[in-house]
């Protein structure tokens, strides 16, 4: 497994990063076994960096890596936490908490949930607009002195957030969605990161699965599958955002590849400077994604790709409207 480094203060970690998001329920029922056998094939094929949230089903997830991280070196792994989302017993998404004193009581939590004594990357999941960045940032920097942190991230942010936060402590990476279907980061926030010198670790780079080339417009999302909610899945978005993906298949069977390697492998391919994380719950995906790090796209491959999915090409935001507020960038 290649390796990267996340930012210029930021953990060298695998060139690709697990998300676990999905082995909590993000997409439907997922199977405990086989998560935490996925998380296991992850570590053994050299993956170190691992994404979680604490509101990953309100801590489930940090749990469930607990049990599968257990017995392993601490220190061969990297874990990426997010925190701040505030969440219902019903589920619901209620607000974002960014406070000082929230910070480390979410702090306390984590850690006590992961069963270790520090977090490699810890990151607010989106922005508290009541509170200034700067507190929030301010806390984690705290945290970092006293060692239960190593680095401070971001998570969908603006450009001009990221200079604030940075100011007061540096930023090893922004965690945003990027991938052929949402590529608004290019626009001011991919710059300012590299004005900076801050990683970038990329969440959806399948989009959800939708070009994975394992969607089609017959399967319906079950219950609790948030992809029933996305509007680039919704009937009269998605069959046209799927024949992007039969566009893409083209350019992937003549490399030799799938689908979802390619996809992974162009947003790999956007910079030294970026890691992918791919989202997978089961061994059977996780082993598909894992060869787009070995594949070499060449820059007539790269034209091929943008030309059967330019950018802007999606339809559909890539959140429901309620969540396209909270965030720094658009699609
Ligand atoms: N910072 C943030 O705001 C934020 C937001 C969302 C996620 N994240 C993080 O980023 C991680 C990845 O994001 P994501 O899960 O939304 O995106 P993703 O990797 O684009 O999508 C993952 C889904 O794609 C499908 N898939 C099909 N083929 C696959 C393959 N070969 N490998 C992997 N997945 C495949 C799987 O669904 P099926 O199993 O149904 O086929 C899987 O659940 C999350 O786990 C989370 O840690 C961060």
């Amino acid at each position: 497994m290649q390796t990267r480094t996340l930012g210029t203060t930021g953990p060298t970690v695998s060139a690709l990063g697990l998300g676990a998001m999905g082995m909590s329920g993000a997409y439907g029922a997922a199977d405990r076994a086989e998560s935490i056998a996925t998380v296991h094939a992850a570590l053994d094929t050299g993956v170190t960096l691992i994404d979680t949230g604490d509101f990953y089903a309100m801590g489930h997830n940090e749990l469930l890596l607990a049990e599968a991280l257990r017995g392993r070196d601490r220190d061969s792994y990297r874990l990426s936490v997010k925190f701040g989302q505030l969440r219902g017993p019903g589920r619901e998404f209620s607000g974002q908490d960014g406070r000082p004193e929230a910070v480390k009581n979410f702090l306390a939590y984590s850690l006590t949930r992961l069963g270790t004594d520090h977090i490699d990357i810890y990151r607010p999941a989106r922005l508290d607009p009541a509170v200034p960045i700067e507190e929030t940032v301010g806390a984690i920097k705290e945290m970092i002195e006293a060692g239960y942190v190593r680095n401070l991230g971001l998570s969908e942010v603006d450009a001009e957030t990221i200079r604030r936060a940075h100011a007061v402590q540096p930023v090893a990476d922004l965690q945003i969605e990027y991938s052929l279907l949402s590529r608004a980061v290019e626009a001011d926030v991919l710059p300012t990161l590299r004005e900076l010198g801050i990683g970038l670790t990329a969440y959806g780079v399948l989009s959800r699965g939708l070009i994975s080339g394992h969607w089609s417009a017959g399967r319906t999302a079950g219950p609790g599958d948030g992809r029933g909610f996305s509007p680039r899945f919704s009937t009269g978005n998605v069959e046209h955002n799927l024949a992007l993906v039969e566009a893409l298949r083209m350019v992937a069977d003549a490399k030799g590849c799938t689908v979802a390697q390619l996809a992974i492998a162009w947003v790999a391919a956007q910079g030294e400077d970026i890691v992918p994380l791919v989202g997978a719950r089961t061994r059977e995906r996780l082993a598909e994604a894992l060869p787009a790090m070995e594949l070499n796209l060449t820059a007539e491959d790269l034209a091929d790709i943008e030309n059967a999915v330019p950018p802007g090409a999606a339809r559909g935001d890539r959140y429901p409207s309620a969540f396209m507020a909270g965030l720094g960038v658009g699609n």
